[in-house]
């Protein structure tokens, strides 16, 4: 049956990104002789232009009808200090659909291990996947924000902390067995909930998964000092923004890594962690391997094709090992000419 994927190209690099996970999605699935649909769909700052919703309602409607939403990047100063910006449009995408668990593997590439800002045999091995909650904590709170005076509000219940748990413990069986659960229990009522919780339905249903704990601090820390020493890293939402964010580079670029939200049921959401990257929005710089990365784990996740997957992971980690890549891992490619590559890899 053809499976439809909704395309969210969004703004800046966004569409750069995404179009280049659009060209190798087609030609892989032309390659598997796997029918899929494309609609395209007006998001974030771009559906600000448009109709002055970041998510507009017939978005809403086609992402719920799909198999999968392929994400670019939303954002941008055009928009910082207009009446409506692109970010809640991305927050009501994963709410809405309540897409409550974002995963952000962060692994070195072969080869790259001296492209990492850290030494060498620090990098070497790092293989981490980030459970991120995606759908609540202080994104989602009550805020209020007045000309001298503002606050949000932080607030999880033990559900939205078990569900996302059992996410991490269920992912570790299928890795190295551990789980590093990242809060901030010394001083947040919030972080003593989140390990209360997470070390309970450790003790009742995974004790065969190895469970420690970190201050969210402390972790930014041990991340530079010893990365390879964690399999999977489980945190709430702002504290998952942050580290997936410092981790990226540990591998040599953010440009490179990719994401999925999932929930229940229904579609995932696949996206580079990136954002619209402004700076170089435009100039054909932006490194599309996380977005096409995101692409893979979309085969995996939401389409059922787990060849499909590891396909385009080898065509990325193959050209990236020979030294292709765009500027940000060191390499000469155009966004472009990187995505025409893989491309063309998987066409061969
Ligand atoms: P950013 O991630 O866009 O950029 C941070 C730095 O990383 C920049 O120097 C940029 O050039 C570089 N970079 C990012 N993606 C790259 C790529 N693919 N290849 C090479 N270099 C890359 O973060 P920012 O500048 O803080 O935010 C810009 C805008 O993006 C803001 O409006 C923000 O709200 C938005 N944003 C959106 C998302 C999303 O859509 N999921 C994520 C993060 C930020
Ligand atoms: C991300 C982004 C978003 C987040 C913003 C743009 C709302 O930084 O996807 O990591 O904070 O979740
Ligand atoms: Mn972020």
């Amino acid at each position: 049956m053809t499976k439809k994927i909704a395309y969210l190209p969004g703004d800046g690099v966004g569409p750069e990104v995404a179009g280049a996970a659009r060209l190798v999605t087609e030609a892989a699935a032309r390659k598997f002789d796997f029918p899929i649909e494309i609609k395209d769909c007006l998001f974030g700052g771009a559906a600000i232009d448009a109709c002055g919703d970041p998510f507009p309602a017939d978005t809403k409607e086609i992402c719920q009808a799909s198999d999968a939403i392929l994400l670019g990047a939303i954002g941008g100063p055009k928009w910082d200090n207009a009446s409506k910006r692109p970010e809640p449009g991305l927050l009501a995408l994963r709410k809405d659909l309540g897409l409550f668990a974002n995963l952000r593997p962060v692994k070195i590439f072969d080869g790259h291990e001296a492209k990492s800002p850290l030494k060498d045999d620090r990098a070497r091995g790092v293989d981490i996947m980030f459970v991120r909650e995606l759908t609540g904590g202080i994104y989602f709170g009550d805020r209020e924000e007045g000309e001298d005076a503002a606050w949000d509000q932080c607030a999880y219940s033990r559900e939205e902390v078990e569900r996302v748990a059992r996410v991490a413990f269920e992912a570790a069986r299928s890795r190295k067995g551990q789980v590093t659960s990242v809060d901030k229990a010394n001083v947040l009522a919030t972080g003593r909930l989140w390990r209360r919780t997470v070390t309970a339905l450790q003790a009742s249903d995974y004790p065969d998964v190895a469970l420690h704990h970190e201050y969210v601090d402390a972790m930014a820390m041990k991340l530079i000092q010893a990365p390879a020493h964690y399999d999977i890293v489980l945190t709430e939402n702002l504290f998952g923004d942050i580290l997936s964010d410092e981790a990226s580079v540990i591998a040599a670029s953010i440009g490179l890594a990719p994401s999925a939200s999932l929930g229940a049921g229904g579609p995932g959401l696949y996206e580079p962690i990136h954002g619209s990257a402004p700076d170089i929005a435009g100039e054909d710089k932006a490194n599309p391997a996380g977005s096409i990365l995101s692409a893979a784990m979309m085969f995996r996740l939401s389409l059922g094709a787990p060849e499909i997957a590891d396909a385009i992971e080898t065509a990325v980690e193959t050209a990236l090992a020979a030294g292709h890549g765009t500027a940000d891992v060191g390499g000469n490619d155009g966004c472009k000419a990187f995505a025409d590559r893989i491309a063309g890899a998987l066409s061969s």
